[in-house]
């Protein structure tokens, strides 16, 4: 299914090579920079020389813009690069003066191409502090950040003078062995392949495959593309720690390529030699997940993913709003997603028991279990857009929750002993529920499970834990459900009185503005 490599320019040359190409239009920036060192050297002479160069080159640069006629040009990059070239070549010969100043272009840009510098990409000097920051990754370098907005790195950017960002980046087994360096397009690293177009370049702490800590690692790019009009990468680069990672898993490439409007393209640096850089002609770079953005900012992401999901999926853009019964009754979507396995109840009949009595006794309420590891991608899109309540264990399927209509409500389960030792991560469905606009309705923490043989709060504790099974509480469930399904009846009754006395046009324009871009 993996797409043909985009298209990739290899610049391989020697270092005595047209060099003259590389300076099309930055002739200026290249001749300010050599006055500076020349005079260590002998400084009447270069000035003269340098002097001779921008007076020949503004000439020829004239003389050949008359020439050219103004249909035929194919782009101004390229037939100034042409200009140039002929300058160059009209000046090769024809005196010694001229010979020496294109000789001091040529080293100039030959200096700068070999004062690249790259860094290791994993910076060890930042091994304790990788989770408060993520600054071992590129650690020089600095992210650009307005109040609120997505944290982010382009490159080319004002920020980095116009200069591209250039890895040797395709270790897989350590970090530090990758490196990345900056240089301006015109004189990129010797043996350089340019990759045209678009490259989201991701750092995640964690893996691509888990689709919680891999959503978490995508939404920055969500934000950037929404605040970008839309633009589409032409590939991704993936690491962890620094590492080059092949592929996300299922769910996320498959999340990705609605999001995006097409499979992800995952660089493997495959046609690359060896030690030889790659550089990008335009790319992104996350380290920060959704970090600094504001509570709006990553709900507008996470309404763009949901609504593009739907499309993707053909599911119903309406969600659970307008449906009502036989009885003009709002339904109400209760859904059990079910585990097997670790963290799953250990009596799945009697907990479903539970509340299938209480839906029952709710008119308009209706019950799906579902079993999270036998359904599709789209199935899960379509069982979250058909769900108001989400009643699931602590586990990565609670991700897709952001997948529900907004204000839509979770219930969620832990086995016995998760409170202490189970650290924050306990609570990333509490955060993403409020990133995207849902309820968390609160826990139940079984108080029942297997024993541990060493003190409460030992770490060893928390391997047995882990995989704990969960049991049930029949009064606490039942009086839990009452609560949540009655605050679900009011605000569905609210908003159809409220669906019934406004038009019906201003409800479909709020279903067709969720993909939106800036
Ligand atoms: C400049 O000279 C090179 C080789 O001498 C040639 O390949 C190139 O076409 C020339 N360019 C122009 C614009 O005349
Ligand atoms: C560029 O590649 C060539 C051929 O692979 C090699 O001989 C040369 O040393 C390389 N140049 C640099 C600067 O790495
Ligand atoms: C959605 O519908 C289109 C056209 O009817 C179809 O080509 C596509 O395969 C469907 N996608 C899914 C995920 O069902
Ligand atoms: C599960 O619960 C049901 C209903 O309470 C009960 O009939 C059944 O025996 C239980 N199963 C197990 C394996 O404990
Ligand atoms: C999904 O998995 C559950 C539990 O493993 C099983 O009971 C159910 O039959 C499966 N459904 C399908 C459609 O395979
Ligand atoms: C969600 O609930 C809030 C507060 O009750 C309300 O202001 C908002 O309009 C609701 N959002 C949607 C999409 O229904
Ligand atoms: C079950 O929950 C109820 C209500 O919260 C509580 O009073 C009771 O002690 C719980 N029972 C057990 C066995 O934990
Ligand atoms: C809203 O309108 C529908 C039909 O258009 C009607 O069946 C329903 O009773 C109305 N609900 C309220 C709360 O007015």
């Amino acid at each position: 299914m993996a797409k043909a490599p985009p298209e990739i320019d290899r610049t391989v040359d020697s270092p005595t090579s047209s060099k003259a190409q590389r300076l099309k239009h930055h002739h200026q920036r290249a001749l300010s920079s050599p006055l500076l060192i020349s005079h260590v050297y002998s400084p009447k002479l270069s000035i003269f020389v340098l002097a001779t160069c921008v007076v020949l080159f503004v000439l020829f640069h004239i003389q050949y813009s008359l020439q050219t006629p103004p249909s035929d040009p194919p782009s101004p990059s390229w037939s100034l690069m042409y200009q140039w070239q002929r300058v160059i070549n009209t000046t090769i010969g024809t005196s010694s003066t001229e010979l020496m100043c294109t000789n001091k272009l040529k080293s100039m840009a030959n200096h700068l191409r070999q004062s690249v510098t790259f860094l290791p990409l994993k910076d060890l000097r930042y091994t304790q502090t990788a989770l408060q920051g993520h600054t071992w990754f590129m650690s020089s370098m600095y992210d650009i950040h307005e109040e609120g907005e997505v944290q982010y790195q382009q490159f080319p950017s004002e920020s980095s003078q116009g200069r591209l960002l250039c890895v040797k980046g395709r270790d897989k087994h350590d970090g530090s062995w990758n490196s990345y360096a900056l240089a301006w397009p015109e004189t990129l690293p010797f043996n350089a392949t340019l990759m045209k177009g678009l490259t989201f370049v991701s750092y995640n702490h964690y893996n691509y495959d888990n689709i919680w800590h891999g959503l978490s690692a995508m939404v920055p790019f969500v934000a950037w593309h929404r605040n970008n009009g839309c633009a589409m990468p032409t590939r991704w680069v993936l690491y962890h720690w620094g590492e080059l990672r092949l592929k996300m898993g299922l769910w996320l490439t498959t999340l990705m390529d609605a999001t995006f409007g097409g499979q992800p393209y995952i660089e493997g640096f495959e046609e690359v030699g060896e030690d030889e850089p790659v550089c990008f002609e335009k790319s992104v770079v996350m380290r920060h997940n959704e970090g600094g953005m504001s509570r709006e900012r990553r709900m507008e992401a996470y309404d763009l993913m949901r609504c593009k999901a739907r499309v993707y999926c053909n599911v119903s853009m309406e969600g659970r709003g307008t449906e009502v019964n036989g009885r003009g009754v709002p339904v109400i979507g209760m859904t059990m997603f079910m585990r097997t396995g670790p963290r799953s109840f250990r009596n799945d009949t009697a907990v479903i028991g539970i509340f299938e009595r209480e839906c029952a006794k709710v008119d308009g309420c209706r019950l799906t279990v579902a079993y999270s590891n036998n359904l599709s991608v789209c199935e899960q899109v379509n069982l979250m857009s058909l769900t108001d309540i989400l009643i699931s264990p602590h586990g990565a399927q609670l991700t897709n929750m952001f997948l529900m209509d907004r204000n839509s409500s979770v219930m969620e389960f832990f086995p016995k002993g998760w409170l202490k030792l189970a650290g924050v991560g306990q609570y990333v469905y509490h955060w993403i529920a409020s990133w995207s606009g849902m309820r968390h309705q609160g826990v139940w923490r079984d108080p029942n499970g297997e024993k541990c043989p060493y003190p409460e709060d030992d770490r060893r504790c928390m391997s047995i834990f882990k995989s704990g099974k969960i049991g049930y509480n029949e009064t606490y469930f039942g009086e839990w459900a009452r609560n949540v399904l009655n605050e679900v009846k009011t605000r569905k009754l609210e908003e159809q009185v409220n669906k019934n006395s406004s038009s019906s046009s201003a409800s479909s324009t709020t279903s067709s503005t969720g993909c939106g871009c800036r």
